[in-house]
């Protein structure tokens, strides 16, 4: 496919009925009085970011939404993984609650996964229930955590454990705000990307395949398609299974492994995206012991994930902390954890294994 066409503003729409909204693609969308349009004016807005991404962008997001909204606030929390917690989403309900925001303010989340999950269960439950707004400025957000509705805190025993489905009413991927992201950043981001392929689409692990040099280099029309492609494929699985009951556990490829070292090293140690590439490779040795894929598939996965500069070699927690730590994810049925596995080449399923199974893989996948 040529990616060159693929440079300009774009939308996928999330179909969900009444909870439905659009992803706006492109450059430059954060100043453009025309992409907030579409929302409700005269209420408060919140703009929820963080120390890193609120110097960077919060004034040209407030000047935008000064066009359209009685008054603009800011609440900038601290930045990391290990801030995804009960104290630092309590300051976006001091914020609310201090300026007395009322039922009808709109929360913009501007940053990454972290500030979009915590900002979006924050409109969840501030108040039972006010809109919100995803502003994602991290490839892994803009691919991926920003669309879908899931929301969510940690736990120091499990990631997100605690949360909620709420759906924002639009979702911005302003692609210029991806020049400012450190390049391991970026490379995290790829790990989302690279996931849809063995899941759902090989034709486009083909093309990121053939396009990762540019990917790596920000090149603009490659990014363009790489986020427009993922929005793409996860529309199609949210659209069909909006609350996990059955096929978007396939979005969850390389988590179950992956959420195990987040926690198992403690949050922040390991960036999400570096977990999720590694915990796909785990889970594609998986999906080849429990004799669904061959070799060359495996072989295949892990060089890309490798090429992308994502670790393929896990930290050696030993097998009973892995297996302690994955009892307590979001798929596991009465003890018996559940992996997502490759069913064929761009097809996923959720299997359980035997904890030899899983040891084995752990044998060959850690270090
Ligand atoms: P992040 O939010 O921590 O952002 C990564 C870092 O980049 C942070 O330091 C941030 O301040 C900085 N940053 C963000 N945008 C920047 C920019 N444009 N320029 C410079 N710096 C910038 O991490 P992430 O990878 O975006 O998100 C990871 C989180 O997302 C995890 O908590 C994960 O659980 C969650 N997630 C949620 C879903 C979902 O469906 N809700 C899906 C995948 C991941
Ligand atoms: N990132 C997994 C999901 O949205 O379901």
């Amino acid at each position: 496919m040529d990616a060159s066409s693929q440079a300009v503003a774009q939308t996928v729409r999330i179909d969900l009925d009444e909870r439905g909204y659009d992803i706006l693609i492109g450059r430059g969308l954060l100043d453009d009085p025309a992409t907030w349009a579409a929302l409700p004016g005269r209420a408060d807005a919140l703009i929820v970011t963080n120390t890193t991404v609120g110097p960077l962008y919060a004034a040209r997001l407030r000047a935008a939404l000064g066009e359209r909204f009685a008054r603009v606030h800011t609440v900038e929390l601290p930045d990391g993984e290990a801030h995804k917690d009960w104290s630092t989403l309590n300051l976006i309900f001091d914020s609310l609650l201090a300026r007395a925001c009322d039922r009808k303010t709109v929360l913009f989340a501007l940053g990454g996964g972290v500030v979009g999950d915590m900002a979006g269960f924050a409109a969840a439950c501030y108040m039972r229930g006010v809109p919100f707004v995803q502003v994602p400025t991290t490839l892994l957000a803009q691919v991926d955590s920003s669309v879908g509705g899931k929301t969510a805190i940690n736990h120091p025993l499990g990631k997100n454990m605690i949360g909620a489905f709420y759906q924002p009413q639009q979702v911005v991927c302003d692609l210029e705000t991806l020049t400012t992201l450190p390049q391991r950043e970026l490379i995290a981001g790829l790990a989302e990307v690279i996931k849809y392929g063995p899941i759902a689409d090989m034709a486009f692990f083909d093309w990121i395949e053939a396009n990762l040099a540019a990917l790596l280099a920000r090149d603009a029309a490659a990014l363009a398609h790489a986020v427009r492609r993922s929005c793409e494929i996860k529309a199609w699985v949210v659209g069909q299974d909006e609350r996990e009951g059955g096929l978007r556990a396939i979005l969850n490829f390389g988590h179950t492994f992956g959420h195990a070292i987040e926690s198992g090293l403690g949050y922040g140690q390991w960036l999400h995206g570096e977990a999720v590439g590694c915990g796909m490779v785990m889970a594609a040795h998986l999906s080849r012991a429990l004799g669904l894929v061959d070799a060359a598939l495996v072989d295949r996965v892990t060089r890309l994930i490798e090429r992308a500069g994502l670790p393929v070699i896990g930290p050696a927690l030993g097998t009973a902390r892995y297996l302690e730590l994955m009892r307590v994810d979001k798929k596991a049925e009465a003890g018996q954890i559940r992996f997502v596995v490759i069913e064929a080449p761009g097809r996923a399923g959720v299997r359980p294994a035997t904890d030899a199974q899983v040891g084995e893989v752990l044998a060959a996948c850690t270090r």
